[in-house]
């Protein structure tokens, strides 16, 4: 039978537990692929000398396994960030955010030397940008950046929560963009993380993957960028 998308991310989930060094301090980033990998770390929890989150909810998954997570000040360095993904390209760049912890995915992921990205196939593209682009805006600003993508044809819309905006970890706002063509993502990155007002765009191209462990029907294809 084929297997489940479900079944696709435990299998890279697994998989990234041979990038890990033992006794090392691992990132680890948010979503329904992350939470795969957090549930196979339980049964090698000893290897494990501590975590730094990106989000809330991993904090909370990581504790209930007593592994001890530490605030991203307290590390200089973490020799691997594992995290999933909502695109990821040829070259590892990515669009982050789906789960609205972009912001801190990108911290976490600049501390460590290689991002190790978990993800089903339905996550590669040719061209990122299918996905509507996350962006995390302080709130009195949202006007200003929404007319900022409309002038360069994109539609952001501010992210709900039930009938209220959705709050981030950060306190703040999330956009998501419809209708950008990312060509350049690096240099997208550099100019939408200079308006005013933005906290984080959720193109990884500055702290791309090195390494995108990918799930597919016959297996785990490990792309090294
Ligand atoms: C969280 O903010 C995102 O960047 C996630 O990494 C992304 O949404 C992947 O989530 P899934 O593993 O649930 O697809």
């Amino acid at each position: 039978p084929t297997p489940t998308q479900d079944e696709l991310k435990t299998q890279v989930a697994q998989a990234a537990l041979a990038y890990l060094v033992p006794g090392d301090i691992i990132g680890v980033g948010t979503g329904s692929t992350v939470n795969k990998f957090i549930e196979a770390l339980a049964g090698i929890k000893q290897n494990v000398r501590a975590a730094v989150s990106s989000s809330e909810a991993s904090t909370e998954r990581l504790r209930a396994l007593g592994i001890t997570v530490l605030d991203a000040n307290d590390v200089e360095r973490l020799s691997v960030y594992v995290d999933g993904a909502d695109e990821i390209d040829g070259s590892g760049c990515m669009v982050k955010g789906g789960g609205a912890a972009l912001t801190r995915e990108k911290i976490v992921a600049a501390l460590a030397d290689r991002f190790i990205c978990i993800a089903d196939e339905s996550k590669l593209v040719a061209r990122l940008g299918a996905f509507p682009l996350p962006v995390e805006v302080v709130p009195m600003a949202t006007a200003h950046v929404v007319r900022r993508f409309r002038a360069m044809g994109g539609t952001a819309s501010l992210r709900m929560r039930g009938s209220a905006p959705l709050v981030t970890d950060n306190g703040q706002h999330i956009l998501d963009v419809r209708g950008l063509t990312i060509e350049d993502p690096l240099a997208m990155e550099s100019a939408i993380n200079q308006w005013p007002g933005v906290v984080t765009v959720g193109i990884f191209a500055h702290q791309r993957a090195q390494v995108c462990l990918l799930g597919t029907p016959s297996g785990v294809r490990t792309i090294q960028y």
